[in-house]
């Protein structure tokens, strides 16, 4: 098991290019599984994320080649119905699977996929949408699904950006027009909907809250660039506050991040946004202020992947500030590790009052959670001394290699065998 060592203390600075996002190509790798041909994936982030779901296409009979960021997809072999429990579990956005194998065999045989450290990870929206295209769904020790899905109306009760995935990828490999109401609009749903049409499948709407589909169209190969990662960059932008100095961040739309760039701006930080840059100074004379309260949303809204990092960097600050974590029931795992770095925060169910500290202190803390890692390690470049943090396969997960990241920008990080 290995574990960062991270020296705070130096402000951070240079530029990157922000690699591709995991949520993006994590349905993209799902959709495969509904082209008549090899498809080729560039930009696609190295994480374990992405090799469960490389793993889960394998067995699905798939022909799966990775090299660096590029991996080659060649989905004519594939005739599996099923994955196994263990495969489910391995990754929790498996689920994402079930609208393309559904289309593609007529069937789909799943297990539920793992209870998130987030709290429940529901999919009632992802079978209600599945039904409500004409199939067939039971819930008998996992999930089973019959027949072939024919257009509908597929109104979501909550903009699940999950549901509204496996909604559009089963109808794309269905029959007639399929409309999808309350659609999330997250720009991972853009993306997704311009790599479908991009072989020959007729989406329309991503990004708005209703999206149309046009079912029965075949898709051919292609290639496509994954686009990049939008928490990755509100990561290291965290990380930029908490340490001081400047860093440009390329690779990313910064109207993807224009909820977290203007906390950073409110916060005293200089931003500036480019079309093909952002960028965040923040001098050493100058301390974060709190800011008004940071309420997450669905997309255009504050982020919620975006909430621990962000907490990280204002914990260091000058005065308060109040997060109302409206998503996830359980999201606030790294506050007590924050605490052990001498942050002073108070949460009450779904708030958290953080009342900033001059400065942190390194100590040993532990990731509980995906992006709580990235925040940790934002903290620690922010704090005085070194923080060794643990339980890095979380944050392998969803960050390619951040302690390289980190070191590349200047940052004082090294990764060893505890
Ligand atoms: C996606 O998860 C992301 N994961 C999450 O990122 C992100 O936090 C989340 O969207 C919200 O933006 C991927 O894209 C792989 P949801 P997803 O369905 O699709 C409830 C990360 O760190 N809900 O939009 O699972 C659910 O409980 C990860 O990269 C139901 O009630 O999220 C939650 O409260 C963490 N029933 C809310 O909707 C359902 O059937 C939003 O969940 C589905 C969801």
């Amino acid at each position: 098991m290995s574990v960062m060592y991270i020296r705070g203390g130096m402000p951070l600075e240079g530029e990157l290019a922000v690699h591709g996002a995991k949520n993006s190509v994590l349905p993209i790798l799902a959709a495969c599984l509904l082209a008549k041909g090899p498809v080729t994936l560039t930009n696609c982030p190295q994480l374990t994320d992405v090799t469960a779901a490389l793993g889960i296409l394998r067995h699905l009979g798939c022909q799966v080649e990775q090299e660096g960021n590029t991996i080659v997809v060649d989905p004519t072999g594939a005739a599996g119905s099923a994955i196994s429990e263990e495969q489910m579990r391995s990754m929790r956005s498996s689920i994402i699977f079930l609208g393309p194998l559904l289309a593609r065999t007529g069937e789909a045989h799943l297990s539920y996929p793992g209870g998130c450290e987030l709290g429940p990870r529901p999919i009632d929206l992802h079978l209600s949408a599945i039904r409500a295209m004409g199939c067939y769904v039971t819930e008998d020790q996992g999930i089973h699904c019959q027949g072939r899905p024919v257009g509908g109306e597929v109104q979501l009760a909550l903009p699940s950006v999950g549901a509204t995935e496996n909604a559009i990828l089963c109808a794309v490999g269905g029959m007639g027009q399929t409309t999808i109401t309350n659609a999330a609009r997250e720009p991972e749903i853009g993306d997704l909907q311009s790599f479908l049409n991009s072989l020959g499948a007729s989406v329309r709407g991503a990004g708005s809250s209703t999206i149309m589909v046009e079912g029965g169209r075949p898709l051919s190969g292609g290639t496509f660039r994954i686009m990049g990662d939008r928490i990755v960059a509100a990561t290291l932008l965290s990380a930029a506050a908490a340490a001081g100095g400047r860093v440009r961040l390329r690779g990313v739309d910064w109207r993807h991040l224009a909820t977290v760039l203007s906390v950073f701006h409110q916060a005293g930080c200089r931003v500036e946004s480019r079309l093909k840059y952002v960028e965040l100074e923040r001098g050493k004379g100058m301390p974060l202020r709190g800011v008004p309260t940071i309420r997450t949303a669905p997309y255009p809204g504050f982020p919620t992947d975006a909430q621990a990092p962000v907490m990280a960097a204002l914990a260091a600050s000058q005065g308060c500030t109040l997060f109302v974590e409206t998503m996830f029931d359980s999201r606030y795992r790294h506050v007590s590790e924050l605490i052990r770095m001498g942050a002073d925060i108070t949460t009450e169910g779904r708030v958290a009052l953080v009342r900033g500290m001059e400065r942190l202190h390194g100590a040993r803390v532990e990731a509980c959670d995906l992006r709580g890692g990235g925040a940790l390690a934002a903290a620690a470049l922010g704090a005085e001394g070194t923080t060794v943090l643990s339980g890095l396969r979380h944050i392998d997960r969803g960050y390619e290699g951040l302690e390289k990241m980190l070191c590349s920008l200047g940052a004082d990080v090294e990764r060893r065998e505890a």
